[in-house]
């Protein structure tokens, strides 16, 4: 991939000096394939993984299955952003979706707004629902998270390449790894549209408790896995007919 990547033996020389160093190989090339889709990643931003293609995927399968009239276009969320990756990927599946992102991290708003601009993707900077605009309140018909789920005591035991290449921020989730997603899936209820889904990552060890906080949040639960990826991925659908 450097070797295709490379305008010259010096440019060739340069990202494999870069690569040995620890860099992530999509920091050095600039960008990630994810679902088929080439996404830029700059330097700092999360790389998107493999295991995460599996939520973009059943977020689109989800969204197809939504009964949105062909008058409307979906609004999808895409909390905690990143490079905007798995927006992108919605966005895709789902001709003339409206699509808001969401990321703390200013670096992550910079490359999710590169990534969304062709497909007219708003990207907001702040924490989880507040930069949203509240006209979109009761009306996301897909609503996805990939937020830091590693717990706090387990960074140390991450790949260089995480550890020491992407920002803490994108990885910390707290003491057991789902501080920041009870608060998603709390405040979830408020936005979701009647039958709307909500879908986040986490790990297998995690999906449980997730489970439980979807139910406590008046959602109707799944868990979706995928052995392949090592993928798992908790779902909260609202009732149709709640306020
Ligand atoms: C695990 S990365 C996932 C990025 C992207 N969704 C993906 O799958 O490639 C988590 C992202 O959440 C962002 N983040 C962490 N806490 C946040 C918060 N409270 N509000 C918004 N974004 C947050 C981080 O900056 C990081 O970009």
């Amino acid at each position: 991939m450097l070797i295709s990547a490379a305008q010259t033996p010096d440019d060739l020389a340069a990202m494999v000096r870069r690569r040995a160093a620890g860099l992530p190989l999509e920091h050095v090339l600039g960008w990630a394939e994810f679902c088929g889709l080439r996404i830029a990643v700059d330097p700092g931003v999360f790389v998107p993984r493999r295991r995460t293609e599996f939520l973009a995927r059943q977020a689109a399968t989800l969204a197809h299955e939504a009964a949105v009239p062909a008058s409307h276009r979906a609004v999808v969320v895409d909390l905690c952003c990143g490079s905007g990756a798995v927006g992108a990927v919605l966005a895709a599946a789902l001709d003339g979706a409206e699509l808001h992102a969401v990321d703390l991290d200013p670096a992550a708003v910079r490359c999710a707004r590169r990534n969304l601009a062709a497909v007219g993707g708003q990207v907001y900077k702040g924490d989880l629902y507040e930069p949203l605009p509240a006209a979109l309140r009761g009306r996301v018909v897909i609503l996805v998270a990939n937020a830091p789920y590693v717990p706090t005591g387990a960074i140390a035991l991450q790949p260089p390449e995480a550890r020491l290449h992407e920002p803490r921020v994108a990885l910390d989730g707290g003491a057991d790894g789902l501080d920041v997603l009870r608060r998603v899936i709390a405040g979830a209820p408020r936005w979701l549209a009647p039958d709307g889904g909500l879908l986040v990552e986490t790990s297998e060890r995690q999906a449980a408790q997730a489970d439980e906080a979807v139910t406590r949040a008046g959602l109707i639960p799944r868990v979706a896995s995928s052995d392949e990826l090592s993928a798992t991925v908790v779902i909260g659908t609202r009732p149709s007919g709640t306020r």
